[in-house]
C-alpha cells in the first residue's frame, strides 16, 4: 500500500482549461464517419437524426464534446468540398482515400451535415483544409461558402442548400501532416505554400484562426522562422501524437502495461518543446497556441502496416481496435499534462470520436458501448472551462521505474467548488490518499474507474462492464480529506459548497 499526500495549491493558477482541450476527430476514415456516426438519411435498422445515429448524438451531447475536427486526417487532402454540397443525389461519387484504405465515398456526409452534427451535439466545428490535391482558390471558396455575409454567388447557393445565416466557423486547419501523405513537403516548401495559402484565406474572412501543419523540432523551426515576418498569419502550430509501444491491445504483460503509460506521459514533452519552439521564434509574449489535434493511442492490431515486433496486423485493415482501461488510464495521464500547459495548449483532438483508433464510441450493427475511455473523459467534465491549479504530490516511488504510482490535477471554478482528478497507476497496490487545499466544504460527488485488470473492456455484450462507481470521501477542510485508490484506477472528486 501507498501513502500519498496531495496538496492543491490554490493561490497558484496555471492557467484556464479551454473546453477546446476536449476535443474530438472524426475523419473519413474507416467506419468513423460513414456505418459509425452516419447511417445516412435513410436507414431503417436504427434510430437517427438526419442520418446520424441518435445513441451516438446523446453520447456526444452527454460526454460533452465541444469541438470536433472534420474531415480528416490523411483524408483532408483528397477531399473537395463541393463534393458534399447540394442535393445528395447530384454529389459525386468519389474514391475516399486515406492511410491506405480506399473506398467509395457517396459525400452523402457533407458541411451542411457536419456543421448541423456540430450543432446538435453543441461543439465547436474544426475543417481541415486541403493543400495537398487543392489550391488556395478552393479552400478560400469553401471559407466564403461557410462564413460570408456579403451577398455573393457562393453565399446564396449556401443558403439554397439550407443556411442563410453563415456558418462563423472560426477554425481552419491549412492541410494535415504535409510532411507525410499531405504532400510530402519539404519544412520549406511547405512554410511558403503556408503563408501563400494563410494570406489568401484571411482576406477572405480575417477572424477565422489558422493551424499550420506543425511536426517536432526541425521542422517546427523552419516554419516558425518562416512566420516570423508575417505573425498574424498563424494561430495554431498542429502536432500529432500516437502511442506505439505498448504490445498488444488486449493481452499486454505488466512491462508493456506500464511502457504505454510511460509513452502516453511523454506527450507532455512534445508539448514543452514545441512552446520552446515558439518562445524562441516568436517571443515571450507570443500569440501562437500548440493544437495537439490529433492523440490517443494506436494498438499493432490497428495498423496498417507491420512493425515487425511479432504482433500481426488484423486484416483487413480497418482501424479499429479494443479500448482497455489502460488505454483509458494512459488518455488520464496525458490530460494532466494538457492541464499543466493550458496556458500555451489551445486544444486537443482524441483520435478518432467512434470505431477508429482510441474511440469513446463504438458500434456494431445495431449494438453501441461506451469505452471505458469515455468515462474517463466524462469523470473530467468538471475541469472544462475551470482555472488549473498546481498540484503538488508526494507518494512513494513504488513502480518499477521508481516513479511515483500516484498523480492527480485540479482545478477550481468561479463559482469556488474544485474538481480533483487522481490517478493509481500500480497494477497490484492500492494507495490511500491525503488532500489538503480544498476550500470548498463539502463533497459533491465521489467517482471511481477500475476494474479487475487494466486489460478490462467493453463490447456488445458486455456494454457496462468498466464504468464509474461511487466511492466514499471523508474528511473537512481543516484536516484535509481522504480515500483509497484501488490499483489501476482513476477517481474523480468534485467539492463544493
Ligand atoms: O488518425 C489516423 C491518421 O493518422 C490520420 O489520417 C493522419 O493525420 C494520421 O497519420
Amino acid at each position: 500500500m501507498n501513502n500519498v499526500t496531495i496538496a492543491i495549491q490554490a493561490d497558484a493558477p496555471i492557467g484556464t482549461i479551454s473546453p477546446r482541450l476536449y476535443g474530438h476527430f472524426a475523419e473519413h476514415l474507416g467506419r468513423c464517419c460513414y456505418d459509425g456516426l452516419w447511417v445516412g438519411a435513410d436507414c431503417d435498422w436504427t434510430p437517427h437524426e438526419d442520418g446520424f445515429r441518435t445513441d451516438i448524438l446523446e453520447a456526444l451531447a452527454a460526454l460533452p464534446t465541444p469541438l470536433l475536427r472534420w474531415p480528416g486526417g490523411c483524408y483532408a487532402d483528397h477531399y473537395h468540398w463541393r463534393d458534399g454540397i447540394g442535393p445528395a443525389s447530384t454529389r459525386q461519387v468519389r474514391l475516399g482515400m486515406s492511410c491506405g484504405l480506399q473506398v467509395q465515398d457517396d459525400n452523402s456526409l457533407g458541411t451542411h451535415e457536419f456543421l448541423a452534427l456540430c450543432k446538435r451535439i453543441g461543439a465547436e466545428p474544426y475543417l481541415a483544409g486541403n493543400m495537398g490535391s487543392g489550391t488556395p482558390q478552393e479552400l478560400c471558396d469553401w471559407i466564403e461558402y461557410c462564413n460570408s455575409s456579403v451577398d455573393t454567388t457562393l453565399a446564396r447557393e449556401r443558403a439554397a442548400n439550407g443556411s442563410a445565416q453563415p456558418y462563423g466557423v472560426k477554425l481552419w486547419g491549412v492541410g494535415n501532416e504535409n510532411w507525410g501523405c499531405g504532400g510530402n513537403y519539404d519544412a520549406v516548401t511547405y512554410a511558403n505554400e503556408y503563408i501563400r495559402y494563410a494570406t489568401m484565406l484571411q482576406h477572405v474572412d480575417p477572424t477565422i484562426e489558422m493551424v499550420a501543419c506543425g511536426l517536432e523540432d526541425e521542422w517546427n523551426t523552419v516554419l516558425m522562422k518562416a512566420l516570423k515576418r508575417v505573425p498574424s498569419l498563424i494561430q495554431h502550430i498542429s502536432i500529432h501524437r500516437y502511442w506505439w509501444n505498448g504490445g498488444p491491445e488486449i493481452d499486454f504483460s505488466d512491462e508493456q502495461y506500464y511502457a504505454l503509460l510511460a509513452e502516453a506521459a511523454e506527450t507532455e514533452k512534445l508539448i514543452i518543446s514545441t512552446e520552446a519552439i515558439l518562445r524562441a521564434e516568436m517571443g515571450d509574449d507570443h500569440k501562437v497556441g500548440i493544437a495537439l489535434d490529433e492523440w490517443g493511442v494506436w494498438h499493432p492490431e490497428a495498423r496498417g502496416w507491420d512493425d515487425g515486433k511479432g504482433i500481426t496486423p488484423r486484416k483487413p485493415t480497418t482501424y479499429e481496435q479494443a479500448g482497455t482501461l489502460r488505454d483509458a488510464i494512459a488518455a488520464a495521464i496525458a490530460l494532466e499534462g494538457f492541464h499543466r500547459h493550458c496556458h500555451v495548449l489551445s486544444m486537443a483532438n482524441l483520435a478518432q470520436v467512434v470505431n477508429v483508433l482510441h474511440a469513446p464510441i463504438m458500434t456494431q450493427g445495431a449494438k453501441f458501448w461506451l469505452t471505458p475511455t469515455y468515462h474517463l473523459l466524462r469523470l473530467h467534465t468538471p475541469h472544462l472551462g475551470a482555472e488549473a491549479l498546481q498540484v503538488q504530490v508526494t507518494s512513494p516511488p513504488s513502480l518499477p521505474d521508481e516513479t511515483p504510482a500516484v498523480s492527480a490535477t485540479a482545478s477550481r471554478t468561479t463559482d469556488g467548488s474544485y474538481a480533483v482528478t487522481l490517478i493509481n497507476r500500480h497494477l497490484t497496490e492500492l494507495a490511500t490518499i491525503t488532500l489538503t487545499g480544498v476550500t470548498a466544504p463539502s463533497v459533491h460527488s465521489a467517482q471511481i474507474l477500475t476494474a479487475d485488470h487494466p486489460r478490462a473492456v467493453n463490447g456488445p455484450e458486455a456494454p457496462d462492464n468498466v464504468a464509474p462507481v461511487s466511492i466514499t470521501v471523508e474528511g473537512d477542510t481543516v484536516s484535509g480529506w481522504s480515500l483509497t485508490l484501488p490499483p489501476h484506477s482513476i477517481a474523480s472528486v468534485v467539492f463544493g459548497a
